[in-house]
């Protein structure tokens, strides 16, 4: 997607260097930096600190992790506990074991001097297939956007929470592939963009590429969508998820949850949009099963922003030495969300639908 014109993604690997480029997303908005990835621990890092983040593009930078690792150590053993270590970066997102699970299951029949190159040929389709697969949620969602502008014949107004757009995958995004379809096919749009404390991924990531792209959006804080959709002002919600249940329990950034009851209580569809990547088929109680990450309270107690001088700085907002408590992520259970839309199909938030989608998978 855009970022000043120009097409720009959030992963690749650079052939010439034989290192791995990001963008740097703590320091979005208000600095645009590609970093270097040149060792496993530097993946580490970029997952643990969230120079990267968002489920789909934790798995491909951890697929690159397996990559470097293989090219300090090929042993299989040594690779195991890379891949232990990259799984424990992040707990919530399952793409990350995902993608670490996918390499190690390809190695079992390789060379040992074969396993970089390989590794390498994986996580490089990993990106590829991420790619693809946000185009065609991207295209899915359309039709389910295109059929409520039909039905509206005005504007429609969209309500979403954290970032779910490119920058939480490769391109193009989970939630926000169908806005941007809807955008380019001339429907027009405008997205609510929820604030997301504690790290204002909404403030400073989802406006930012809403904006890039020439889409209108409005920053709320988060305590506000249930007051909109209480006064018709949004027709749909569309998030991302992190990990998703075989039953359809959805479990993405604190505060969906909120937002899911609200819409209930006022008819308004609630969809998630995620990858296959994204749904963990070996469990069904999201509430019961899905770890969730409890990150520093500095996140809670600090913010990042402009300084007078336009320099970014971080500000203390609460009274010294208080308690906060950051949980990362809850879980909203299948009843409240009305359909997931995946790269293969629109399902229904329910086991028998949801296992539809492993035919071929794999
Ligand atoms: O903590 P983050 O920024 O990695 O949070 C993950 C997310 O970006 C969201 O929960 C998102 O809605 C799901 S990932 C596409």
């Amino acid at each position: 997607m855009k970022v000043n014109g120009k097409n720009t993604q959030t992963i690749w690997y650079d052939k010439d260097l034989d290192i791995v480029k990001i963008i740097d997303q703590r320091y979005l908005p208000f600095k645009f930096i590609i970093k270097d990835i040149k060792t496993l621990n530097d993946s580490i890092r970029a997952i643990k600190e969230m120079m990267v983040r968002g489920a789909p593009l934790i798995g491909v930078t951890a697929a690159y992790g397996m990559y470097l690792a293989s090219k300090e150590n090929k042993s299989i053993e040594s690779l195991k506990l890379a891949g232990d270590a990259l799984k424990e970066s992040r707990p919530t997102a399952v793409n990350l074991q995902w993608a670490v699970d996918k390499i190690l299951k390809s190695l079992s029949k390789i060379k040992i001097n074969d396993i970089p190159e390989n590794v390498l040929k994986i996580a490089n389709s990993i990106r590829e297939n991420d790619i693809e697969a946000c185009n065609k949620i991207g295209e899915n969602g359309l039709s389910i956007l295109k059929s409520i502008h039909d039905h509206k014949k005005d504007k429609i107004n969209i309500l979403t929470h954290c970032n779910a757009g490119w920058l939480a995958a490769v391109d193009w995004g989970t939630a926000l592939a169908p806005v941007y379809k809807a955008h380019r096919s001339g429907i027009p749009v405008h997205v609510w963009v929820d604030e997301t404390r504690p790290r204002n991924q909404g403030f400073n990531l989802t406006a930012w590429e809403l904006m890039n792209e020439g889409i209108p959006c409005s920053l709320i804080v988060d305590n506000t969508g249930g007051h909109l959709m209480q006064k018709n002002m949004v027709d749909v919600c569309i998030t991302g998820t992190d990990r998703t249940t075989a039953n359809g329990d959805v479990c993405n950034k604190i505060g969906t949850y909120l937002k899911a009851l609200a819409a209930k209580d006022n008819n308004i569809p609630f969809y998630v949009a995620a990858p296959i990547s994204s749904i963990d088929f070996k469990i069904s109680d999201g509430l019961k099963e899905i770890p969730i990450e409890i990150r520093d309270e500095k996140e809670i107690s600090h913010i990042m922003g402009l300084n007078k001088e336009g320099k970014i700085e971080t500000f203390q907002a609460v009274p010294s030495k208080s308690k906060c408590i950051n949980y990362a992520f809850d879980v909203t259970p299948a009843k409240y969300i009305t359909k997931i839309i995946t790269e293969k199909k629109v399902v229904e938030p329910n086991k028998k639908s949801i296992l539809t989608l492993l035919n071929n998978e794999n």
